[in-house]
């Protein structure tokens, strides 16, 4: 059966390559993941009703949800004691959500700010209980992550909520930081991209359209005995509890994001796991932060050397103007989204785990001839 008449057709590149897309989200997905969607997106697993078309109560969005599920425990190495949910609203609805559930009037949540999307997690939690803001970033213009020893923590903290990845600045944490209170992350501009201990977190967030798949759905890793804890006295659909209960689906979920996300994470497992993942990507971003570094100062770094990301390179030109002038010249060369967030300025490279590394080679050798011909 067909149906339907044609749409006007959008313009596509002429030479059917695709651009080095450095943005920092939503963000390249890996090609065989795409290749695979368009085919879903048509007809999956022969039902003849393709991925967006089918009912979020069927079968075939069961199987999805499922194997999502049992794929997501398998790249984080957690069992069945860990929930793993499938939200709406963003990690930022997770900083809202998060203290209207674990944080009362009488508690405290500790708070490190390593950058605008911790203080803006920092704003949310006030609204329910107190905080302690155990490291303030801005003091060194968030161009590192805390060391344990810089942290003021508070005894009895209802949770310790950290951002491993700081997508605006480039820096990110080596290890996540030490507390006896429940430890809550955001990862959303690193999730899966390196091995990380997963089981000593409470719960793991991430907004997925930087390294998980498309904007509109967010990742939850929450474990059952944190869960049980949750306050239930909340609007039904912020209720962690009955969102698992629901399996993620008191309403309508966002299908096309998990669907993606699935085969994200069989995507990773079928290339040996997170510590294949990192080895690539440590490989990538030292050929970007070898370049900045041998670059005679023209090229400066934005994050402390021992804090750097390897998803969120930002770096400088000497000048503002060389900043624009290289983020033009890059487009030509068919490099885009190279522009630093308008928090930060200057330039970012963000190389997410789907990035080539052929894009990194080019990136360096654009790098070293913008140089040699501004000096
Ligand atoms: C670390 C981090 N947390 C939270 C967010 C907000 O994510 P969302 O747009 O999904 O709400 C972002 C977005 O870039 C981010 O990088």
């Amino acid at each position: 059966m067909t149906s339907g008449t044609t749409i006007p057709t959008r313009p596509v590149s002429t030479t059917g390559e695709r651009t080095y897309n450095f943005s920092a989200g939503p963000a390249i997905l890996p090609e065989p993941v795409l290749k695979q969607a368009q085919q879903d997106l048509w007809d999956i697993d022969g039902s003849g009703i393709g991925i967006l078309e089918h009912s979020h109560r069927g079968p075939v969005v069961d199987r999805v949800f499922e194997e999502a599920k049992a794929d997501c425990r398998k790249v984080a190495g957690l069992g069945d004691d860990y929930e793993i949910l499938f939200l709406q609203g963003g990690a930022t609805m997770q900083f809202a959500m998060l203290p209207m559930a674990f944080l009362t009037p009488e508690a405290t949540a500790d708070y490190p700010d390593t950058g605008v999307w911790t203080t803006k997690a920092i704003k949310e939690a006030k609204r329910f209980g107190n905080v302690n803001v155990a490291f303030d970033g801005s003091e060194h213009n968030y161009d590192h992550t805390p060391a344990d020893d810089e942290m003021k923590l508070t005894d009895g903290a209802a949770y310790l909520h950290y951002c491993s990845n700081n997508t605006i600045y480039g820096t990110r944490y080596g290890q996540p930081p030490s507390t006896t209170a429940p430890l809550v992350c955001d990862a959303s501009s690193e999730m899966f991209s390196r091995p990380w201990p997963f089981d000593r977190h409470a719960m793991i967030y991430a907004g997925a359209q930087k390294n998980l798949g498309p904007a509109g759905v967010t990742l939850i890793i929450i474990r059952k005995d944190f869960l049980e804890k949750a306050n239930t006295d909340v609007p039904t659909m912020l209720n962690y509890r009955k969102l698992a209960e629901s399996d993620s689906r008191l309403n309508t979920p966002p299908v096309f994001g998990v669907y993606v996300m699935g085969q994200v994470f069989r995507w990773i497992l079928n290339q040996g796991g997170l510590e294949a993942v990192q080895q690539k990507n440590d490989a990538k971003a030292k050929l970007i932060y070898d370049a900045i570094d041998g670059s005679g100062g023209f090229y400066r770094g934005v994050a402390r050397s021992d804090c750097r990301s390897t998803m969120n390179v930002t770096f400088r030109t000497p000048s503002e103007e060389l900043d624009k002038k290289f983020i033009a010249e890059a487009k030509e060369r068919s490099m885009d989204g190279l522009k630093g967030h308008r928090d930060a300025g200057g330039l970012r490279a963000s190389i997410y785990n789907a990035f080539p590394q052929k894009g990194c080679e080019e990136l360096v050798k654009f790098m070293g001839e913008f140089a040699a011909r501004a000096k």
